[in-house]
């Protein structure tokens, strides 16, 4: 047997209309669509609501007069106002349901008559596929402008949803994601596969979800730049309104950490004159972007998962709660699960912000960027300087060489100095070989004094920052001897071997003990520390 073709659709009260043989020269959509010759329609469900029962019969009698060969099924659908949503979505609903629909037919919905909200129902009906069908709309011919009439056939359009959802409009979803995903990559044409795939997962997630986000990654690997993009696209989309208000938690320290977080009450403390409003209140309805959120303290850390599932929150000495909506971006280059496991973070706040993890690879991990990260960084300072800075070939290939192998311990940091540095010394505007060998050997200068401070790093993490350069190189050699000694008295007496001659009492394990314990740190801890690197 052959598919049949089934219509289904409202009688018009207006564009259906039409008295006399004049009716014959007028545009009436539902008889129209069976006067189509490419379309042949085998049945017409007509719906015909309670108003309209004469017009309806006039219909149908219409339709096997221009279409014998369409079987008119007529309906009363029981509507006492066809503006009323639910009572329309109602009528249709139980139609759809007491109707039987037939594997062997295919259904069009038309949609040209009726209603509005006739028209959006018989839409939501297909589109959840209450009604198994594709949309069909009628359209008069455009009347041309010598006044003729207008054809009383027009032409039909059917609207697949389905075709349509997965051709054009997932086409225009795509460059839609992929404008998103520029966005977040700074209009950089980057290649490494795992960073690409990582922007369009974030990309995804910003345009659809407020959850917390957790981005990781070396220092310098553009944690804290990606996060002022993410705003950037979600302002653009309409997704969120407020501000972005970013702080690094390594500055957060002691009664304050709270105060500027959360905000504070007049007479909170002594010294507290005015009230304060704190960072989280101040990105309501916008982003906060925690750089460094290991270094929070472990109350603020409590107060934080708080105010992240509650959206509320008490400033410090108030009894009134305030109420934020902001989203939550977290940023470490430390491993947060470790410092789950030693005490220093909350468990339950990890998991709370870990949800959406977004690792930015290194730069060393992604060598086919840095040509495009070079020229970007190129444009970029040639605009704030004003000249045009370009590479003579063989100085640019000379570079790119050296920077496949480059440790680039900063990353974007390093990199993009590095690049500052020619370009600002470069003679009009060209960066040649010479320029490149003296940078070379700058970074290689560098490099080798910062693997010292690498031990350092491992037992002080960020508080490595906060040490005066005198202290620094003095302990980046106590903790370097500490690490390969065989126990505290051993470091002791390798520190202090030459005091050691002419003294009796030997106190080097004491001494060495108080001078680790300025600096916060501890022999057997420090020796851990350092082991695991
Ligand atoms: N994709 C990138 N391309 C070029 N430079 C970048 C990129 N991402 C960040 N930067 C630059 O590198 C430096 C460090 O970035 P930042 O976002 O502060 O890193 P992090 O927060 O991970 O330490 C900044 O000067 C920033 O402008
Ligand atoms: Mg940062």
């Amino acid at each position: 047997m052959p598919r049949k073709t089934v219509v289904i659709g409202l009688v018009g009260s207006s564009l259906d209309a039409g008295v006399g043989d004049k009716r014959w020269t007028r545009w009436r959509p539902s008889v129209a669509i069976c006067q189509q010759t490419e379309f042949r329609v085998d049945r017409y469900e007509l719906l015909i609501s309670g108003t309209s029962q004469s017009l309806g019969a006039q219909v149908a009698a219409d339709i096997v007069a221009v279409s014998p060969e369409t079987e008119v099924h007529s309906h009363a659908l029981a509507l006492a106002d066809p503006w009323d949503f639910s009572e329309v979505y109602a009528a249709l609903d139980d139609f759809a349901e007491a109707y039987t629909w037939r594997a062997n037919e295919d259904y069009y919905l038309h949609i040209t008559t009726g209603t509005h909200v006739v028209q959006i129902c018989l839409f939501l009906l297909c589109e959840t596929r209450a009604m198994p069908g594709v949309l069909l709309q009628a359209s008069p011919t455009r009347t041309p402008r010598d006044g003729t009439p207008r054809d009383a056939v027009g032409r039909i359009d059917v609207i697949d949803l389905e075709l349509a959802k997965f051709d054009r409009l997932s086409a225009r979803f795509r460059a839609r994601q992929a404008r998103g995903a520029s966005l977040l990559k700074q209009g950089i044409a980057t290649r490494n596969a795992a960073f690409n795939a990582m922007i369009e997962e974030l990309e995804h997630v910003a345009s659809k979800s407020r959850d917390p986000l957790l981005l990781t990654g070396e220092t310098g690997t553009g944690k804290t730049a990606l996060c002022a993009r993410v705003h950037e696209l979600k302002r653009a989309r309409q997704h969120l309104a407020g501000e972005l208000v970013a702080i690094n938690c390594a500055t957060l320290r002691g009664d304050l950490a709270m105060s500027v977080l959360f905000g504070h009450a007049k007479g909170a403390y002594t010294g507290a004159a005015e009230a304060r409003t704190g960072l989280l209140r101040k990105a309501d309805k916008g982003l906060v972007f925690l750089d460094e959120i290991g270094e929070l303290g472990l109350d603020e850390q409590a107060m934080l998962l708080s105010a992240i599932e509650d959206k509320r929150f008490y400033p410090v000495g108030s009894d009134k709660q305030v109420t934020s909506e902001f989203q939550l971006v977290a940023g470490t280059n430390r491993d947060l699960a470790t410092a789950v496991r030693a005490g220093k973070f909350r468990e339950d706040l990890l998991a709370r912000i870990s949800l959406w993890t977004f690792h930015l690879p290194a730069l060393r991990e992604r060598p086919e960027d840095l040509a495009p990260n070079l020229e970007y960084e190129l444009e970029r300072i040639s605009a704030e300087l004003g000249t045009l800075v370009s590479f003579a070939k063989p100085a640019r290939d000379a570079f790119l060489r050296f920077a496949e192998t480059a440790p680039w311990r900063a990353n974007f940091r390093d990199f993009n100095a590095a690049i500052r540095r020619m370009a600002t010394l470069a003679d009009g505007g060209r960066i040649d070989a010479a320029a490149v060998r003296a940078e070379i050997a700058r970074l290689e200068r560098a490099h080798r004094a910062s693997a010292d401070d690498d031990h350092l790093g491992a037992v002080l993490g960020s508080k490595i920052n906060t040490l005066d350069r005198f202290d620094r190189v003095q302990l980046a050699d106590v903790v370097a001897v500490c690490a390969t000694a065989a126990s505290l008295s051993a470091a002791g007496r390798e520190l202090f071997a030459h005091s050691l001659e002419g003294r009796t009492t030997r106190n080097d394990a004491d001494r060495l003990r108080k001078y680790l314990a300025r600096f916060g740190l501890e022999f057997d801890a420090l020796r851990r520390d350092t082991q695991v690197r």
